[in-house]
């Protein structure tokens, strides 16, 4: 493995799970992988799971952590070819791009969409510019419309706790205070397809997904109907991908226990964080059914697992 971008990348995902749970009973057996190897976290946006997760995993592997914050430590980067810069732009990612790998053996990076422009947002030029421009292996912390680093960790997580061969997953829907990318849900179906889930998206009319990575899942907008014998119920709020950007708070669409019934006593999941009382209610986040904090952990070993894999292909 090379890159870190999207499922593509990723010949096997459940070899990359089965080695996700070896580094979680033993995390430092490889601990001199990455000696004198620097690994470069390059954030345009907020973060502490992820942050926390791919730093300790490099730890683990004996690798050094640079972290910069772009939009509040460096210079403001100029994206477009061609552009005049003599407005707020001071530094075009043709010479950051590359000056910034010139001090890093691997490079992470996280860049949220706008959620204005659709086919620009849907290009993700800024993780795919770094990927052409660094010439060295770039891993996706959240792009434009991808988050594999969370997907590889929720696949590891529905595996650790599965009790058949082809659980019920579900996708749903919840309301939130503001637009949210679409990132989390698009790589959540697009690893649970290439896993061979038995994947159901529900959403209200309006709050569809692109097609392009629900593939044939079957899209139920009756969340108590989709619900039913579920093994798996994965939470998350997007903003509509068809009437790009557009966002609705239906309170209605709050996971509570009452809709927790209808399910085959299924594990709760999101990816955090997650407002309480309006994404998931207080008793559900507080009780058995919740894997959310599981899910947060096998973040570090899922990140350890992609970082050793490229580690190896580059020895
Ligand atoms: N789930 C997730 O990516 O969390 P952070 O935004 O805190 O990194």
């Amino acid at each position: 493995m090379n890159h870190f971008i999207s499922v593509r990348d990723v010949p096997n995902p459940d070899a990359l799970v089965e080695e996700s749970i070896r580094l979680k009973q033993y995390p430092f057996a490889h601990q001199n992988l990455g000696k004198n190897k620097v690994l470069g976290l390059i954030f345009f946006n907020s973060s502490l799971r992820t942050r926390m997760s791919i730093t300790r995993a490099a730890y683990n592997l004996g690798m050094q952590v640079m972290a910069l914050n772009v939009s509040q430590d460096s210079w403001q980067l100029e994206m477009e070819d061609g552009s005049i810069m003599n407005e707020g732009t001071v530094e075009h990612i043709r010479e950051a791009i590359p000056v910034i790998s010139s001090y890093c053996d691997i490079l992470a990076v996280r860049s949220f969409p706008g959620l204005k422009d659709r086919e620009q947002d849907y290009k993700d030029r800024l993780i795919r510019s770094f990927a052409a421009l660094a010439g060295i292996p770039i891993i996706n912390l959240e792009s434009a419309t991808l988050h594999p680093l969370q997907s590889l960790a929720d696949l590891m997580t529905i595996r650790e706790l599965q009790k058949t061969d082809k659980p019920k997953v579900v996708l749903s829907w919840a309301p939130h205070v503001r637009p949210l990318p679409q990132s989390v849900a698009n790589s959540f179906a697009e690893w649970m397809i290439a896993a061979k889930m038995d994947l159901t998206i529900t959403h209200p009319p309006g709050m569809d997904l692109s097609v392009k990575f629900t593939g044939a899942a079957p899209i139920v907008h009756q969340q108590e109907n989709a619900f039913e014998d579920a093994d798996f119920i994965y939470v998350k709020n997007w903003s509509s991908f068809s009437d790009y950007g557009k966002f609705a708070n239906m309170p209605e669409w709050m996971v509570t226990q009452e809709k927790l019934a209808l399910t085959k006593n299924a594990r709760l999941m999101h990816c955090l964080p997650v407002r309480r009382n309006v994404v998931i209610a207080d008793d559900v986040l507080n009780s058995s059914h919740s894997v959310v904090i599981r899910q947060a952990e096998n973040r570090l070993f899922t990140a350890q697992a992609v970082l050793k894999k490229i580690l190896e292909a580059t020895q």
